[in-house]
């Protein structure tokens, strides 16, 4: 299976999710080998694992390096992926999942794709990042997205401030703290609708 984070704006959690969600398989599935590939020049993801303190679960690598045998591979994107791109992506993926914050202006750059993305309801999620508390804005911007007809999970990732402390020590929230181990409650739920959604990819 090959899932890919992109968006159309940075700072929307892509690499956060990228790590999250390489933790989730690899804990899950003991066996199978999870690869994060870093696709972003900046590196932010291999810098990470690089600062690590903690003995991670997968392997994160450049993704223009040649990669290992994999089961399940993550690639992480640099910022701004345009139509075309994602058309390629969509292609080259099992599933293509795009971070989106709640923000008004962020979900309107999502929205700005819906025609790219309609013909492929099975090869995306639309991913809601930054929750605040309160179920307001995720609902009204999940109708917005349904009124597309576009596809989102269910559910989404909180805002806490246990993400940025954990990434200072390169640890995935889960294995910081109590307050992480909740906070990581919140991808095992995206984590499981792929497994359920997906895993024949
Ligand atoms: N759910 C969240 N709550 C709070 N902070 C977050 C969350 N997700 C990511 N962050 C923080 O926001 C910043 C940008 O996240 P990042 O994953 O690097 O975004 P991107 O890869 O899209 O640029 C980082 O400092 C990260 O620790
Ligand atoms: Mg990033």
């Amino acid at each position: 299976m090959i899932i890919t984070i992109a968006s159309f704006k940075g700072g929307v959690g892509k690499t956060t999710t990228a790590i999250h969600l390489c933790q989730y398989f690899a804990t899950r599935k003991p066996k199978k080998k999870v690869v994060l590939a870093d696709g972003d020049p900046n590196r932010t993801a291999i810098d990470w694992a690089e600062s690590s303190q903690f003995d991670l679960p997968f392997t994160v690598q450049d993704a223009a390096e040649t990669l290992p045998i994999y089961n399940t591979l993550i690639v992480d994107t640099p910022a701004r992926t345009n139509p075309e791109e994602l058309i390629q992506l969509i292609e080259t993926s099992t599933l293509v999942i795009i971070p989106t914050k709640v923000d008004i202006f962020d979900v309107r750059a999502t929205l700005a794709l819906a025609d790219t993305l309609r013909p492929n309801p099975n090869k995306y999620r639309i991913l809601l990042t930054g929750l605040p508390r309160g179920k307001k804005l995720y609902e009204a911007a999940r109708s917005l997205f349904t009124e597309q007809g576009l596809q989102s999970f269910d559910g989404g990732i909180r805002q806490l401030a246990v993400y940025r402390d954990a990434a200072y020590e390169g640890i995935p929230v889960s294995r910081y703290s109590e307050a992480g181990k909740d906070a990581m409650t919140d991808y095992e739920k995206i984590g499981s609708q792929i497994l359920k959604g997906w895993k024949n990819g």
